[in-house]
């Protein structure tokens, strides 16, 4: 279930970085990312962090530029595992029917800017000619996985994010998407909750650990 979950997250994630260089290594997800402070992404369920561990400490890419994320129901146990790693955060994997996501109008006075072409979707909510708030979404068959949701801090709760959310679900329905997935931030999470997003399992953010200063 996982399994098939983070698959399909990271594929629609993928897309929405533009990070289309990827592959399956012994129940790994190699995600060839090529930025400086991020060479790769390790996706793997538990059952396979011990192998995407490995493949992070092993690999020839700077030391703290090859990054993990494993899904999990027990954070503890991961962590143990990804011992020798640097545990940066942990992420929630979300999931909705779309259209089961409460609609939610734009407050006056920013206006709305969806740009969608097939499988990428970008909203922007402006005001003064300034990006306010914004998201993307990138459909992948029947799914359509949300990423960079934003709102800039002066314009944070007036339901921009939430208007960002419903304006991307709607171009995402039209487009054929039936399933929302995301990954949310600890920061995120409460806005995904207020929309109804059912998590399917945590996901453990690590990276290879930088060298100690001093
Ligand atoms: C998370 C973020 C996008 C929310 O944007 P926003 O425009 O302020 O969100 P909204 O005003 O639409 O909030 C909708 C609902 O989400 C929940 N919510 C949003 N921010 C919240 C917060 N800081 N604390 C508690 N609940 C929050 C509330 O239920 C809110 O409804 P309410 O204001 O009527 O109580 C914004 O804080 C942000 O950009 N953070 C940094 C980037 C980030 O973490 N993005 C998410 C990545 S997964």
């Amino acid at each position: 279930m996982d399994d098939d979950v983070l698959r399909r997250w990271q594929r629609g994630w993928s897309v929405a970085r533009q990070w289309t260089d990827y592959a399956e290594v012994d129940g790994v997800i190699v995600v060839r990312v090529g930025e400086p402070d991020r060479r790769v992404e390790y996706l793997a369920t538990e059952q396979h962090a011990t192998t995407a561990a490995q493949m992070a400490q092993s690999d020839a890419n700077p030391a703290g530029s090859s990054w993990l994320k494993i899904t999990t129901r027990s954070r503890p146990r991961v962590a143990a595992v990804l011992h020798p790693l640097e545990l940066i955060r942990t992420e929630r994997l979300l999931t909705i029917s779309l259209s089961d996501q409460p609609s939610s109008q734009a407050p006056a006075p920013y206006e709305l800017d969806v740009s969608a072409m097939p499988g990428l979707i970008d909203v922007e909510l402006r005001t003064d000619g300034k990006t306010a708030a914004s998201g993307r979404m990138a459909v992948f068959g029947a799914d359509a996985v949300a990423d960079v949701i934003y709102t800039a801090p002066p314009h944070r709760r007036r339901g921009l994010a939430r208007a960002v959310m419903s304006a991307l679900a709607d171009a995402a329905l039209d487009q054929g998407a039936i399933t929302g997935l995301l990954s949310a931030s600890p920061e995120g999470l409460p806005l995904y909750q207020s929309l109804d997003w059912s998590p399917v399992a945590d996901l453990v953010v690590a990276r290879t650990r930088l060298p100690s200063v001093g």
